[in-house]
């Protein structure tokens, strides 16, 4: 597997490593804001910005297991780390379009809402969210037991919302559109077929 050689190097990296790491986009879109580099439109500079990055962790965590059955590269220490990252991201984004687009204004923020369905998909998928965030702490690993594995499922509907959300608000999906679309829909397919031949082998053991 081409993936196993790396393993050994990544013993030395912490997942700590990989929070700073995940801090840099954010140090980024501050910069781009104080050096007026954000864009003519800066609310929707930072906004856009922040929706992307979140969307680059939450689809990046789907991806954690598919890669380590595939080219056997184990990355499952840093899925924490990863998913956390995606949740701030997505906090944050959203935290841009309350504070910066709608200035606090409740009743602008609900018709926006009303203007733009998929901003009711965004929430959705960030809802969604906060019960994996409150409960990625080892404390509730151990306490939730299997039904940590249930909940945590919710992941798959939380970040299909999010990358619906992200298609839905262009005009005409671009080929990016596209591209998130069609690695998002790989990532479901793989872990079907990974979940389908896992009930197979159990199927086929008890059967022998
Ligand atoms: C899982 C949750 C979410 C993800 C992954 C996500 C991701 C994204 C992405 C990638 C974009 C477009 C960025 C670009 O074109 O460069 C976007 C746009 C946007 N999102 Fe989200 N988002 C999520 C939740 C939310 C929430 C909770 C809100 C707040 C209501 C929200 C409000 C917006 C707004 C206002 C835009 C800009 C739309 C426009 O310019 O017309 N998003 N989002």
């Amino acid at each position: 597997m081409p993936g196993v050689s790396l393993n050994g190097a990544l013993r030395r990296v912490p997942p700590g490593a990989v929070y700073l790491l995940g801090l840099l986009p954010l140090a980024w879109i501050v910069w781009l804001t104080l050096s007026g580099g954000i864009g003519v439109d800066p609310v929707k500079g930072i906004e856009h910005r922040l929706g992307k990055v979140a969307l680059w962790f939450l689809v990046g965590g789907l991806a954690i297991t598919p890669l380590r059955r595939i080219t056997g590269l184990n990355l499952l220490r840093y899925r924490r780390a990863v998913g956390l990252l995606g949740f701030g991201y997505v906090a944050a984004h959203l935290l841009a379009w309350v504070v910066l687009d709608m200035g606090f204004l409740w009743a602008q923020a609900a018709a926006d809402l009303v203007k733009r369905p998929y901003l009711l998909l965004g929430i959705t998928g960030f809802a969604l969210l906060v019960p994996l965030a409150l409960t990625s702490n080892t404390a509730s690993v151990r306490r939730l037991g299997r039904n940590w594995r249930r909940l945590h499922w919710l992941v798959y509907p939380a970040v299909s919302l999010g990358v619906l959300h992200y298609l839905m608000q262009m005009k005409v999906i671009s080929s990016e559109g596209w591209i998130w679309a069609a690695v998002l829909a790989g990532l479901l397919g793989v872990r079907l077929v990974l979940r389908f031949r896992g009930r197979l082998g159990v199927l086929w053991a008890d059967a022998g």
